[in-house]
């Protein structure tokens, strides 16, 4: 979106991005990771600073956008710290993160070595805290929270289930076993999902068209 075309509609909204998968550290030179590219995450950042708003982009993927307050982080945990530091004083949080759903119990504190005697290596894993939950869980009225949910079978009913738990506003639900759709493409096929309302699903487009039609929904309906 170009600046001189646009009415800036978010002018005043503090946004907050959450993008990226979250790297969980193994040892000092290893991590658990995902196929998330931040992309989803940034769109929507950059869609919402075009339209005035005051955005933190909040990331594991390296980021280098004009007029962002953009903060980099690896884990789930520095995630969450850095969430409950900027959510009180925000409008809208976008948790477009792939957040890992477990870590290392332990991070070694030198490099694992590999043992002669052994061909199986086991690495036992800890549930991290559910980010978008937790924050939801503080919001108040006049705070906006979107989730997003990845599936490979059963969207809606998936879908449905995590915006009830999850005390989110508005749920984004992507089929990332669908070509073209989810981790690492500049495409999505998303279904919107509020609570009582029937879901909207928007044809497969590109990821800054859905940010696009996401904040045009939010505008309509705030
Ligand atoms: N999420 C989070 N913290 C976690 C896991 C997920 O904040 N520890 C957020 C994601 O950023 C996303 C939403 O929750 O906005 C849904 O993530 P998803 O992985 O689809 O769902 P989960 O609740 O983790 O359930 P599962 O992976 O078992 O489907
Ligand atoms: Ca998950």
């Amino acid at each position: 979106i170009s600046d001189q075309f646009v009415e800036r509609k978010l002018t005043g909204k503090k946004v907050i991005v959450t993008a990226g998968g979250t790297k969980e550290a193994i040892d000092p030179v290893r991590f658990i990771g995902n196929r998330s590219s931040g992309k989803m995450g940034f769109s929507m950042a950059k869609i919402a600073r075009d339209l005035g708003a005051e955005v933190t982009l909040i990331t594991t993927v390296s980021a280098d956008f004009n007029n962002m307050n953009i903060i980099k982080v690896e884990t789930a945990d520095e995630m969450m710290k850095q969430l409950k530091i900027f959510f009180p004083k925000s409008d809208v949080l976008i948790m477009a993160a792939a957040v890992a759903d477990f870590k290392p119990m332990q991070v070694a504190e030198q490099k694992i070595k590999k043992n002669d005697d052994e061909d199986v290596f086991t690495i036992k894993l800890t549930k991290n805290p559910d980010i978008l939950q937790t924050i939801a869980s503080t919001k108040t009225n006049k705070q906006f929270v979107v989730g997003f949910a990845a599936e490979t079978q059963n969207l809606l009913s998936n879908a449905e289930k995590k915006l009830a738990k999850k005390n989110a506003d508005v749920i984004l639900a992507n089929n990332v076993a669908e070509t073209g759709s989810g981790f690492n493409v500049d495409t999505n096929k998303i279904t919107l999902l509020q609570k009582g309302q029937e879901p909207i699903t928007w044809p497969l487009m590109s990821k800054n068209d859905i940010a696009k039609k996401f904040w045009e929904f939010y505008l309509q309906s705030n």
